[in-house]
């Protein structure tokens, strides 16, 4: 593994080896991503299994018994979506706690931090007995969620070598689409395990919690970290064994200079106010809130939920789960493939048209052929599932990784952790409305769902072909002078920014 790599465009050539250490460092950061998607795919096998409700919401079980009774409202309660969605809400808390504590003590411990919310989540869920003791538990797994989505992204881009970074960082998506797949694995089994089956499915998740605790020993922490926190001889000492050569002397002395400038900011979040920060700001916050708004996670978290819904039975909604977890997987490779050759924007345009397609045909079906009661055929149930699948194609290989990587590398370095922390948050927020909101508003809409997605996978779709320019190739630190100042909208907030240092140099 000894490919040499060296930056290209204007930014300086380091010297750097893929290093055996990098690459084991990568792999257990991205546990972290791991038990994320376990944790999105999970909640949905399990708030569909019968001893589950039974146990915590029997009024959902006798709810649901009366399945045709009402298609889709059978599911519509407030605390069973607190189940799912509580995670989520305390991730968004729980990010800015994070990005504090990166920025004091470093990468590693905060994903060792990671690692004990997960354990203690973990065992708190799957040995619940009440519904509080399993509300606590899904709140202390997104105390994890935020934790390590904060260091693990950033953790990634730093240990990386210059020319691997976009790569490097979809390994984290990768990893979550992996999670997610896993979790519906596991669900398609344990459903079939009586009376603890949930039990088993939600203690799962410790599996990639320990390995990520244990690993996060032996990491390194980044040599921007150390050097942020003035720590320089052991921040060379960490450059010189992640990259494998002697020879790191230049590459120091750029970091120790972005830390020196960035250290001249004393307040990230309001420099992140001001007009220069807009561009990556706005696009970065409503990236979020587009990721989500496809409907993608009406579907991650409540897929055999919504498989049923469209008249499956148990098992084959769970099936179908699977189905649409392993091409979210593979699809993700597509993106990697991709991201760096067709660049962005064709992959966000594409699969705008793409996803507003499988959306319009899956609402069409569902008005069409399934009523309030009654149950879907099978050949117009086979077509649903076909279309759910191509869609999650679609987002896998566009709105889903570029979600993290466009925001991780679009901020300045001076606000790059206060950026990133707040569209973390972002994601979080509206992961939270759509799972304590999807149930409902299925209920409230029925298929009209989907034509309520469609119509935001439209403005998502107008929205990148106008306001999100292309950063394929762009050295990192040049967004400003390559991205920013050209772009026919974003400009003016460069120029304002140019007048207003303009004044401040003159007075
Ligand atoms: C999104 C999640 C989604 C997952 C699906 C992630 O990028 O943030 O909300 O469930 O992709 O693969």
């Amino acid at each position: 593994m000894a490919v040499v790599v060296s930056s290209s465009g204007n930014a300086p050539a380091f010297k750097a080896k893929m290093t055996v250490y990098v690459f084991v460092c990568v792999v257990i950061a991205a546990f972290g991503g791991l038990i994320f998607g376990y944790d999105i795919g999970i909640s949905g096998g399990v708030t569909a299994m019968d001893d589950f409700l039974k146990k915590f919401f029997p009024s959902v079980w006798e709810k649901k018994q009366h399945v045709h009774e009402n298609n889709y409202c059978k599911y519509d309660n407030q605390f069973l979506q607190l189940f799912t969605s509580s995670l989520y809400l305390a991730a968004l808390v729980a990010s800015f706690l994070a990005s504090a504590v990166c920025s004091k003590l470093g990468r590693k411990p905060t994903m060792q931090f990671a690692s004990i919310f997960f354990l203690i989540g973990v065992g708190l869920t799957a040995g619940a007995v009440n519904i509080v003791m399993l509300i606590i538990g899904r709140i202390l797994l997104g105390f994890g969620v935020g934790f390590g989505n904060q260091a693990v992204p950033l953790f990634l881009s730093e240990i990386a070598p210059a020319q691997l970074r976009g790569g490097l960082n979809i390994v984290f998506q990768l990893m979550v689409t992996i999670g997610i797949f896993i979790a519906n694995l596991v669900n398609y089994f344990t459903a079939t395990v009586h009376p603890n089956g949930w039990r088993i499915a939600l203690g799962g998740a410790a599996i990639p919690a320990v390995i990520l605790l244990f690993g996060s020993l032996i990491i390194c922490e980044t040599p921007t970290s150390l050097i942020e926190r003035n720590k320089n001889e052991e921040g060379k000492e960490a450059l010189r064994k992640i990259r494998g050569v002697d020879d790191i002397n230049e590459e120091y002395e750029s970091i120790v200079n972005a830390c020196e400038i960035a250290s001249q900011v004393k307040d990230p979040y309001r420099k992140l106010l001001k007009p220069a920060s807009r561009p990556p700001f706005i696009i970065g916050m409503l990236l979020q809130l587009f990721q989500q708004f496809t409907g993608i996670n009406a579907i991650m978290f409540y897929a055999p939920v919504l498989f049923q819904t469209v008249g499956f039975g148990s098992d084959a909604a769970l099936l179908s789960a699977v189905i649409t977890g392993v091409i979210n997987v593979l699809s993700t490779f597509v993106g990697i493939y991709l991201v760096d050759r067709t660049g962005r924007r064709f992959l966000l345009l594409q699969s705008s048209v793409h996803m507003l397609i499988c959306q319009l045909i899956i609402g069409i079906i569902l008005a069409k052929d399934l009523g309030t009661t009654g149950t879907l055929g099978k050949p117009q149930a086979l077509v649903v599932v076909i279309f759910v699948c191509v869609y999650v194609m679609g987002f896998a290989w566009s709105w889903g990784p570029l979600g993290w990587l466009i925001p991780s590398e679009t901020f300045p370095l001076e606000t790059r952790s206060a950026g990133f922390a707040v569209e973390v948050s972002c994601n979080m927020f509206f992961k939270f409305v759509i799972a304590q909101a999807f149930l409902s508003m299925l209920c409230g809409m029925r298929s009209g769902i989907f034509f309520f997605f469609s119509a935001w996978i439209i403005v998502m779709g107008l929205f990148a072909m106008f306001f999100i320019p292309e950063t394929k190739g762009v050295p990192i630190d040049e967004m400003r002078e390559r991205v920013w100042k050209p772009h026919w909208f974003w400009k003016r907030y460069m120029l304002a920014e140019d007048d207003h240092q303009d004044v401040e140099k003159r007075t």
